[in-house]
């Protein structure tokens, strides 16, 4: 299996142009489903998870190409609607398809993603918001079978908790339902706002974008869409907090600095400086690291998605940060891997302690999912000494060419092949 190798101590200056957000893509791509007929996806990712969603649409006969970052996606031949479990016990998020298939096909068979690295992550959010669109399903050999007599009834729908997934599989099942559907304490992650968008392109009729309260009137059809994938905020999160790390200055270019209005005030409390323009920030580090405490919550709360980053920085400053997690119950596995290289880092329940020491030492260390790799990344441009990050698998599902972007801009980072 791939290494990457990591000579730390190499300060990271030039440009980096973000790529389209992942968890955007997945979604979209998804979305096709609803509509026969040449659908058009720009910056698109490609990454392991976004071809895993290509394969999972093939299998239900959509056909697919790719220009650069443009995928043209056809879903005019769809003739199956199982998502088998070789393909969602990679990728979660195809579970994803249950709401298109319903609406399109009125029936869906989706296995059951099961447990992942970060927590048990359920989908009876799901489950539930679809029965009460007039969903019957049932387990069958470990998978959902979902069926629907004629169009889904529109219904209100009021999560537990916000649900990113959950909140796009219910709006894609919503838009061509019968009737009004209304989802209360959605999710308000900027990549449902470019579901949404999508989706109103398409001919839907949703209301209350970018807030917690959803407003569907159903529609009878939908046309083939043409979309731009929002630029990725945990990728640009990643490399703005590794400047932090190691130093130097870089400029992120196609991003959206709108996206990530929780992670500036953190850096800037840590001695980072970040300065937005139009659809560039500019980071750098010239004082002293100062230790902060971060608590992760739903957008535009600070995500989850940037904790375990977050804390490789705090290793770097002198001070004590406490990091607390609220979205997964799972989420330190990086921690074990830290220590490896000399952090003192100690779990109390869902809070991790962080007794900065100043630096780290490079060592081999495994990567456990995916964002926890992206720590070990980081801990490793800035550590003493070499670091070498082994399952690097997780890294490919999302991001898309990482250890090429960090070379381009001074870091001593090769992939090593098995
Ligand atoms: N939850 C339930 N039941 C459900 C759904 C969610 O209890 O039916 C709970 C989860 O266990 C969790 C909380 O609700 O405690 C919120 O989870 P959410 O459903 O929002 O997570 P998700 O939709 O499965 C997406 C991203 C994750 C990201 C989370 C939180 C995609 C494809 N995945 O997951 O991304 O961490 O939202 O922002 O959009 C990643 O990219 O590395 C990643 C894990």
């Amino acid at each position: 299996m791939d290494k990457i190798v990591i000579e730390g101590g190499h300060p990271l200056q030039g440009e980096i142009a973000i790529s389209g957000a992942k968890n955007a893509a997945l979604p979209l791509i998804c979305a096709t489903l609803l509509s026969p007929g040449p659908h058009v996806l720009e910056n698109v990712p490609d990454l392991r998870d976004t071809r895993t969603m290509l394969a999972l649409l093939e299998s239900l006969g959509a056909t697919w190409s790719r220009d650069g970052d443009t995928l043209t996606i056809d879903t005019s031949g769809l003739n199956n609607f199982e998502a088998s479990y070789d393909l969602v016990k990679t990728m979660r998020a195809s579970v994803l398809v249950l709401g298109p298939l319903l609406a399109r096909m009125n029936r869906a068979r989706v296995s059951l993603p099961g447990g992942c690295a970060i927590g048990a992550r359920p989908i009876n959010f799901h489950l539930q918001g679809f029965q009460q669109l007039g969903v019957r399903h049932q387990l069958d050999q470990g998978y959902v079978d979902a069926s629907v007599d004629g169009r889904m009834e529109g219904a209100t729908i009021c999560f537990d908790i916000p649900s990113v997934t959950a909140t796009e599989n219910i709006l894609m099942g919503a838009v061509l339902a019968k009737g009004e559907t209304v989802i209360k304490n959605a999710a308000r992650e900027p990549e449902i706002g470019n579901l949404v968008d999508m989706l109103n392109g398409m001919g839907a009729k949703i209301k209350g974008r970018g807030s917690d309260t959803l407003l569907i009137k159903g529609v009878t059809s939908l046309k083939p869409a043409r979309i731009r994938v929002v630029p990725d905020r945990i990728e640009t999160g990643t490399f703005l907090i590794a400047v932090g790390a190691i130093g130097g200055e870089l400029t992120l270019s196609n991003c959206d600095p709108a996206l990530l209005p929780s992670l500036y005030a953190k850096l800037g409390a840590a001695g980072v400086t970040v300065r937005e323009e139009k659809d560039r920030l500019h980071v750098a580090r010239r004082e002293p690291l100062r230790a902060v405490d971060i608590k992760t919550m739903p957008f535009p709360g600070f995500p989850t998605d940037l904790q375990a980053q977050m804390m490789a920085l705090m290793c770097f400053s002198n001070g004590l940060s406490l990091i607390t997690e609220t979205i997964f119950e799972n989420r330190f596995m990086h921690v074990a891997e830290l220590h490896r290289m000399g952090a003192d880092i100690r779990i109390d329940g869902h809070s991790a302690i962080v007794t900065g020491t100043g630096g780290l030492r490079g060592a081999p260390v495994m990567a456990t999912d995916l964002r926890a790799s992206a720590s070990l990344v980081i801990a490793g441009l800035a550590a003493e000494g070499i670091t070498e990050i082994s399952r690097v698998y997780h890294l490919d599902r999302g991001y898309d060419d990482l250890v090429g972007k960090l070379s381009r801009v001074g870091a001593a980072i090769h992939r090593q092949p098995a």
